[in-house]
């Protein structure tokens, strides 16, 4: 393990078993340079211990970066459960889950993450205090992360659409790609705002039903990234946009909501080179980790407000740098949350936590 932190600049990478629960995970600490390393819990049915250790890696330094971009006091980290095969005790590997949660003494925070939901999180907060993504108290953040997320990707949209076409929302034509938590929350913003929708999904019949209550056109899953469209919302899977995909792209804009929307480096430099305005997925993307945040310190909604205000300002600032230095903004983002993280004095953590 200490190869791999030295390769990747982890802090701290925990493995864990507990053969009476099932729970094989890991947790993946990235940066607390900035405060607790934040970052929801997976629980996926992964092929082997690499590639779950791998995940965690990737994640977590996503969630370092991520956490900085957002303007918050947390670090990057996450956790990755590997389901175990057939019939299992949920509340006993969510409970195991918590004890090994809350034995790194508050310098992770976890959350719900893909294949993990609010019942899941309140399991683990039977058994540690380093937990948000629980159901909401009145007038206090917290509830369901998707449609902060969904209303920030929306908010980052307009920004760019602004930047790109030098216009509002009303009859710019959008595709998203998944109509799931995000993306269906994010299509009604959309709708809302006068956009014309292409939307799909791998599920045909939500598809249908979305597409019925917004008026959207269907299109297949496979071809929905090449629609011609003024801007392309991935909202489903990561790594979509792959050669293939953007040599394909009539959008001009890519805002959406997926995490590492990229398949590789190389990517984006390709969006660039055909003029296709790049909104990087962990930029526009954190409403739901703010939201996450306010819940662990204890702030009220106003105060997710007003930290998603920042996002589209922060997206304008990538755009500013990357015109002037003709890089992709993907690499100016980077390189920003680099200096946020490395600039900032180690703070001490815990003591802000929310009891
Ligand atoms: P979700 O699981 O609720 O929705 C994903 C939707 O995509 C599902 O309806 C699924 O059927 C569909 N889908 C899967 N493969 C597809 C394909 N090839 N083509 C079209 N549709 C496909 O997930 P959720 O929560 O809406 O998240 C969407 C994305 O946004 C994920 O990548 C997630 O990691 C990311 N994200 C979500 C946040 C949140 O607050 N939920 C926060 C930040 C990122």
């Amino acid at each position: 393990m200490g190869q791999i932190l030295q390769q990747t600049g982890h802090e701290h990478v925990e493995w864990f078993e507990d053969p009476k629960s099932r729970l094989k995970a890991i947790i993946a600490l990235h940066s607390t340079r900035l405060g607790p390393a934040a970052g929801g819990c997976r629980l996926w049915a992964y092929a082997s211990a690499e590639g779950a250790v791998a995940d965690a890696l990737r994640l977590s330094r996503g969630m370092s970066y991520k956490n900085a971009m957002a303007g918050l006091p947390l670090g990057g980290g996450k956790a990755v459960i590997m389901r175990p095969d057939g019939p299992f005790d949920r509340a006993a590997l969510f409970r195991a889950f918590g004890d090994l949660v809350e034995s790194l003494q508050g310098k992770y925070l976890t959350a719900e993450d893909v294949g993990t939901s609010i019942p899941d999180m309140e399991v683990v907060r039977t058994r540690t205090r380093f937990v948000a993504g629980l159901s909401a108290k009145p007038g206090r953040a917290g509830g369901d992360p998707s449609p902060w997320t969904a209303l920030g990707v929306f908010n980052c949209m307009q920004l760019a659409v602004e930047r790109r076409f030098g216009r509002g929302m009303d009859g710019v034509s959008v595709a998203v790609q998944g109509v799931g938590h995000v993306g269906l929350i994010l299509a009604r913003l959309l709708h809302k705002a006068g956009a014309k929708l292409v939307i799909a999904d791998a599920d045909l019949d939500r598809a249908r039903g979305v597409a019925a209550e917004l008026g959207a056109t269907l299109a297949d899953p496979s071809t929905i990234l090449a629609a011609d469209v003024d801007v392309v919302a991935p909202c489903a899977l990561g790594s979509v946009l792959d050669e293939r995909a953007i040599a394909a792209m009539q959008a001009k804009v890519v805002c959406g909501a997926a995490n590492n929307q990229l398949a590789t480096d190389a990517d984006a430099e390709a969006l660039l080179h055909r003029d296709i305005l790049y909104a990087p997925d962990y930029v526009v993307n954190a409403g739901g980790i703010i939201n996450v945040t306010c819940e662990f310190l204890g702030e009220d909604q106003s105060r997710v407000e007003s930290r998603m205000a920042r996002m589209p300002m922060r997206l304008g600032c990538i755009f500013d740098r990357a015109e002037t230095k003709k890089v992709s903004p993907a690499v100016i983002a980077d390189e920003l949350a680099r200096e946020l993280i490395e600039n900032t004095k180690r703070v001490p953590h815990d003591t802000r936590v929310a009891s």
